[in-house]
């Protein structure tokens, strides 16, 4: 049995092992919504083509380099995208942007394309949109990706920032849309 396979052999053992010890996801879920979240809408644009999602799963994990890191379920049409391109901008929303926040998590229907209809966009230093309103955007280019379980995690190093006006952000709790 090769490395590889004899690792792929332990991924597997321990996955197996991970899902008989863990709790309903449904229990996670819910467990989950008890946590208030900053809502986000990560951009790209590039060779792999334009796109945006509304995420809370973005994370804050080094100042040296700036890193952060973003969440994206690999089913999502975005994730493809964003494998390919390579770059990304986290565009952290203010209070009253619920419906950017709607438009970017596929909740109004609208066309992959026409979702940047609503907000102003400008480009930093990658070319993904930066959303100018934004409590704030960090424009990222990616310098690893990790699959775990459901999800890919985009880690970026940031490139450029974008401070929008001063005032109240959008955070997701308790399944609502709040402000603080
Ligand atoms: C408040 C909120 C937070 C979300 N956070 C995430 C997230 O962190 N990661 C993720 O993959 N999807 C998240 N989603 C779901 C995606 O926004 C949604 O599935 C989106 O349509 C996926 O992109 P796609 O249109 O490219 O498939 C969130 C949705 C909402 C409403």
């Amino acid at each position: 049995m090769s490395w590889i396979d004899q690792h792929e052999d332990m991924a597997g053992a321990f996955e197996a092992t991970a899902s008989a010890r863990s709790v309903e996801p449904t229990l996670f879920r819910e467990a989950m919504s008890r946590l208030g979240a900053a809502v986000h809408v990560v951009t790209t644009d590039g060779p792999g083509g334009k796109t945006g999602f509304t995420a809370t799963a973005v994370v804050s994990v080094s100042d040296s380099p700036p890193t952060l890191l973003v969440c994206l379920n690999r089913g999502a049409n975005s994730a493809p995208i964003l494998r390919g391109n390579r770059v990304f901008c986290v565009n952290t929303l203010r209070a009253g942007d619920e419906l950017i926040a709607d438009t970017f998590a596929g909740r109004t229907k609208v066309a992959r394309d026409a979702r940047f209809d609503v907000g102003e966009w400008k480009k930093l230093a990658t070319g993904s949109p930066a959303l100018m309103s934004a409590v704030v955007a960090l424009d990222c280019r990616v310098s690893e990706v990790k699959a775990v379980a459901s999800h890919d995690i985009f880690f970026g190093v940031v490139e450029a920032i974008h401070s929008g006006p001063p005032g109240e952000a959008l955070v997701y709790h308790d399944r609502a849309y709040k402000r603080v």
